[in-house]
This record gives structure tokens, C-alpha cells and sequence, in this order.
């Protein structure tokens, strides 16, 4: 059966997805315009049947009535995009190890705590980027303690994340030197990344527009908060970029994605360019 057939046969209206879309927004800051009508049904059909539910009306009644949360989760975690790959747009990387952290190193005593937030993390590819240019690129390293945390609102992907068994697809941009130091390779040809790299990340279920949520991460010296923003609305992003300045040391720094800006969201940061790379910056004499 075609796509829309399959939806009005499970009784999906233009009405009930809106109020779907206005759901899920409310719990997770993803918004969904009309243009994303086929992918979000498809993937209600699929909680729909996996559920048992009648129809729609049936799931999305049980939805939000559960007591537990649980197929909430399973939905955001159909309902999110985890594309992702190590060394994904590096130059960010070359920027926290050439300059940033150096800043974050000049304001503090050796020995003490640089901590460092990757979120959303998806399936762990960012983090574990980060943790490799620390050890292979960052000669101060041990001289602090160095923290690298890193959230995502999809526990199926914080999972794969914590498994650390990667494709031959998201090692492609990975040094072949690189890959041979930190991973091994399976049967399948996948690989799997060291335990040392898996114990180095402190993976977390979050999502970044729920403050009470985000209310736990502070003293965050630089977060990479990259293809994030774009899922959301303007309100959403305001939120994000709200908690990620309370989440910050003064003098902190975020990286977002190349097609990201904070310009029309938030007069909270200041812009800051360096040679590899344009970040957003919490003001040292922070106002807010
Ligand atoms: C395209 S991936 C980006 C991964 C990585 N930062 C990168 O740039 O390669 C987007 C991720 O955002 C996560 N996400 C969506 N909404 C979120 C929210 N409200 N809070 C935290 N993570 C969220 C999704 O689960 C998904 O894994």
C-alpha cells in the first residue's frame, strides 16, 4: 500500500498531525512543518504497529496517558536524525586544540578541571573525535583533567555510542593511523573503537530544551553543540541557547555547525573568529 493510504487507513488526519506536531514539539523542541508529513507518518505507522494501537487516535491516546515515559522514548527515538561520522567537519577540532583550550588553560592553575560537553552526541562519533585530538593533538593534556560529557534526547543512540562499534562509512574520514590505534576491527568489517576511548566520554540522556534537564551541566568550558539547532524553531533555539550560557564558564566557548548561527536567536554571545574556525563565546564579565 502507498504511504498516504497507509496513513488515512490508521486514520491520520491533517488535523491529528498537527496536534501531533504541536505534542512532540512541546516535549522535545523538534519542530515539524508540513513538508516533513510523509516522514513523520511513516514512522508513527511503524509505533503504531509495533504498539498493537488501533489507529492513530488509539496510539496517541495511550501516548499520553503512559504513566512510564517508555514510548515517548521509543517515538523520539523514530522520530530524530543521528546522522553523524568521526572527524565531521574538523576544522572546529583544529580550533579547540590550536586555540581554544589553550584560552580556557591560560585562565586557570595546572591541574585543574577543563570540561568539555558534545551534544547532541548521537552515536558518539563527535566525542570520540574530540577525546582523539586531545590525546594526539593537544600537548597540555596532562597537565589537566580534562572531562569530555556528551548528551543526546535518543537512548538508542547513546547505546551504539556506549558499544562503540562503528561502519566502515563513519571511520571514512578517520587517519588510517588513527583507526588502527584506537580501534579494532571486527569480523564484518566494522570496527571497535578502545575501552580506553569508551571510559573517557560520560554519555547522558538529555534533552537540551528541558532546563531542569540541562540544570546539572555547569563549568562547561567549551560545548560543541553541532546539526542540532536546525531541528528546531526559533523558540526552541532560544531555549538551547539560554541554557548553554547558563551551562558555561565565563570566557566559555560553543562550536555550532556550519549552517548555525546564534545571530537572530540570542545577543547573549559574542563572536569570535579564529583561524580555523568562527565560535560563539560567553563574555568574561558575563551579564545576563
Ligand atoms: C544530526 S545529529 C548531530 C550529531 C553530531 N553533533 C554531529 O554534528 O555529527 C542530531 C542529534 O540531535 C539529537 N537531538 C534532537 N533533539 C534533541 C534535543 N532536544 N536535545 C538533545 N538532543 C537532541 C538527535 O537525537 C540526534 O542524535
Amino acid at each position: 500500500m502507498k504511504m498516504d493510504t497507509l496513513a488515512a487507513a490508521a486514520g491520520i488526519t491533517q488535523a491529528d498531525f498537527h496536534k501531533f506536531v504541536e505534542y512532540f514539539y512541546r516535549k522535545t523542541g523538534i519542530h515539524f512543518d508540513d513538508g516533513k508529513r510523509y516522514f513523520v507518518d511513516k514512522r508513527l505507522l511503524e509505533r503504531i504497529a509495533v504498539t498493537g494501537a488501533a489507529d492513530f487516535r488509539g496510539y496517541f491516546v495511550a501516548l499520553r496517558f503512559e504513566a512510564d515515559g517508555r514510548e515517548l522514548q521509543n517515538l523520539i527515538n523514530a522520530m530524530t536524525v543521528n546522522e553523524t561520522y568521526f572527524f565531521r567537519e574538523a576544522y572546529q577540532f583544529d580550533c579547540l586544540v590550536n586555540h581554544l583550550l589553550d584560552e580556557v588553560a591560560g585562565r586557570k592553575p595546572k591541574g585543574s578541571r577543563i570540561r568539555i560537553w558534545s551534544v547532541p552526541s548521537s552515536t558518539g562519533e563527535e566525542p570520540y573525535s574530540i577525546a582523539i585530538y586531545l590525546l594526539e593533538r593537544w600537548a597540555r593534556i596532562a597537565d589537566y583533567e580534562v572531562e569530555i560529557l556528551s548528551s543526546d534526547i535518543d537512548s538508542k543512540v547513546l547505546q551504539s555510542a556506549r558499544n562503540g562499534i562503528y561502519s566502515p562509512r563513519s571511520v571514512a574520514q578517520l587517519p588510517r593511523h588513527y583507526l588502527n590505534k584506537y580501534f579494532t576491527p571486527c569480523a564484518n568489517g566494522d570496527w571497535r573503537i578502545s575501552r580506553d576511548l569508551v571510559e573517557s566520554v560520560e554519555f547522558s540522556l538529555v534533552n537540551l530544551t528541558d532546563a531542569n534537564a540541562t540544570r546539572r551541566f555547569r563549568d562547561i568550558d567549551v560545548i560543541f553543540c553541532r546539526n542540532l539547532l536546525i531541528y528546531f524553531d526559533d523558540l526552541s533555539r532560544r531555549v538551547a541557547a539560554e541554557s548553554m550560557y547558563d551551562a558555561l564558564s565565563p570566557g566559555g566557548f560553543i562550536c555550532l555547525g556550519h549552517s548555525e548561527s546564534m545571530s537572530r536567536i540570542s545577543s547573549l554571545y559574542k563572536v569570535r573568529s579564529f583561524p580555523d574556525a568562527m565560535v560563539h563565546q560567553k563574555p568574561l564579565e558575563h551579564r545576563k
